[in-house]
């Protein structure tokens, strides 16, 4: 199995090219399977869940290729309403075939999802708004088995809670429904917005009519189009982070800042200095690092996937600070593997309180979920000596070759077989 060394404490200087959104691509390639015409994909990220996804709309029926840096899908022959286990287990967004291959075909027989251990992370919200768009299920030995018997008929749906996939879910299969369908309380996170500017690119008929509101009209022909994914902000404010927490002089390029402004602002409070360009953020780690309180929340609140690799960051400050993690119940799987390194964390709950001055020390880590590697990878850079993070496949289902971004900008980074 693969390992990631890291010899650390040195200051990161230079450039680092952000790649296209992980969370943007996922919800994008499952609503291919609308089309039954061509989809040119550029900007997608070289990461495992993309893989994955790739590899379940084949299994589907989809014809994929790459074409130098595009992806290029052919839906014209998909016939398969089958999503197994083998392929949905290790990620979530698998669940997201479910509304396309619904409005497709009627029916389907999807995997109940896997993904990272950080919650019991059930599909409930996806469920019960399909329903109201006519869609009978059963959940029998671990899939659900779904058919709209009259076809899929436009509602108006209140989301109970924001969730960004069944939001993701609900407006994809919406698409194809027969008439108007309207979706209150969605979640507006940047990557269902390029959901959304891709579906409308391929012909669909979507509205924002509110902040969290949607109006969709249901259209039946779908056009070829090429579209362009954004670019992934949670890689982007990591690798702000990593700036920040190594002291490091780095610009970050291929972003739009004004997406990550939260991010942006609660680094300057922390004490960073950072300075914004139209497509570029430049970010100098400052020795003085500030303590803060932090709770995240649904964009545009602070990411829920940024709060393992901010935790680093305040482990450094100069007094107490406090997280409080309010989307996922059991996020804070990095506390005990960063307290191994020296950290003073302690948790009660959703809330975590975490010490600060502390100065890690170099350790044989294990990574537990996919923003928790990287945190390691953040705190191993910052010690001195040499850290081993193992299971690093976490790592590689979202990060683009982060040990040769890393190395690029003066890290000592390898991986090892
Ligand atoms: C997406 C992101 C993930 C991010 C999360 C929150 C992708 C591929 N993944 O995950 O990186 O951390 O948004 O920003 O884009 N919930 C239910 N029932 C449901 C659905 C969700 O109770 O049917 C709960 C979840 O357990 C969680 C909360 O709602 O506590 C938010 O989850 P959701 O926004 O749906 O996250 P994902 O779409 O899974």
């Amino acid at each position: 199995m693969q390992k990631i060394e890291v010899f650390g404490a040195n200051k990161l200087k230079g450039q680092i090219n952000i790649s296209g959104s992980k969370n943007s691509s996922l919800p994008i390639l499952a609503a291919t399977l609308l089309s039954s015409k061509r989809v040119y994909l550029n900007n997608l990220p070289k990461v495992k869940d993309i893989e994955t996804m790739i590899n379940l709309l084949k299994s589907l029926g989809s014809k994929i290729k790459f074409d130098k840096k595009r992806l290029i899908i052919d839906n014209s022959k998909q016939n398969k309403k089958f999503a197994s286990y083998s392929l949905v287990k290790t990620m979530r967004a698998g669940i997201l075939v479910l509304g396309p291959l619904l409005a497709k075909f009627g029916n389907a027989k999807v995997s109940l999802p896997g993904g990272c251990s950080i919650g019991t992370r059930p599909v409930d919200i996806h469920l019960n708004a399909l329903s109201k768009l006519g869609v009978k299920y059963k959940i029998i030995q671990g899939y659900v088995h779904a058919t709209a018997p009259k076809g899929l008929i436009g509602s108006k749906i209140r989301f109970p809670k924001i969730s960004v996939g069944a939001t993701e879910n609900l407006i994809i299969a919406a698409s194809l429904a027969k008439g108007i369908t309207i979706l209150n309380n969605c979640a507006i996170e940047p990557e269902i917005k390029d959901l959304v500017n891709f579906l409308i690119k391929i012909g669909c008929n979507i509205k924002w009519v509110a902040k969290r509101s949607l109006k969709i009209i249901g259209v039946s022909e779908i056009n070829e189009t090429t579209y362009s994914v954004m670019f992934d902000r949670i890689e982007a404010g990591t690798y702000l982070v990593v700036a920040a927490v190594t002291e490091g002089n780095l610009n970050i390029k291929n972003v739009i800042p004004n997406i990550i402004q939260t991010e942006i602002n609660t680094l300057k409070k922390i004490g960073a200095k950072i300075t914004v360009k139209k497509n570029e953020i430049h970010i100098i780690g400052n020795r003085k690092i500030k303590n803060m309180n932090i709770k995240t929340a649904p964009y545009p609140g602070f990411p829920t996937d940024l709060q393992a690799q901010i935790m680093v960051l305040l482990c450094k400050a100069n007094k107490k600070s406090l997280i409080k993690e309010d989307i996922f119940e059991n996020r804070f799987m990095h506390v005990a593997e960063l307290n191994r390194m020296g950290a003073k964390i302690s948790t009660n709950g959703n809330k975590a309180v975490v010490e600060g001055n502390i100065n890690f020390a170099a350790a044989e880590l294990m990574a537990t979920d996919l923003r928790a590697s990287v945190s390691l990878i953040l705190a191993a850079l910052t010690a001195k000596g040499k850290s081993v993070i193992n299971r690093i496949y976490h790592l590689d289902r979202g990060y683009e070759n982060i040990e040769k971004k890393l190395k690029k900008v003066g890290a000592k980074i390898r991986r090892v077989n």
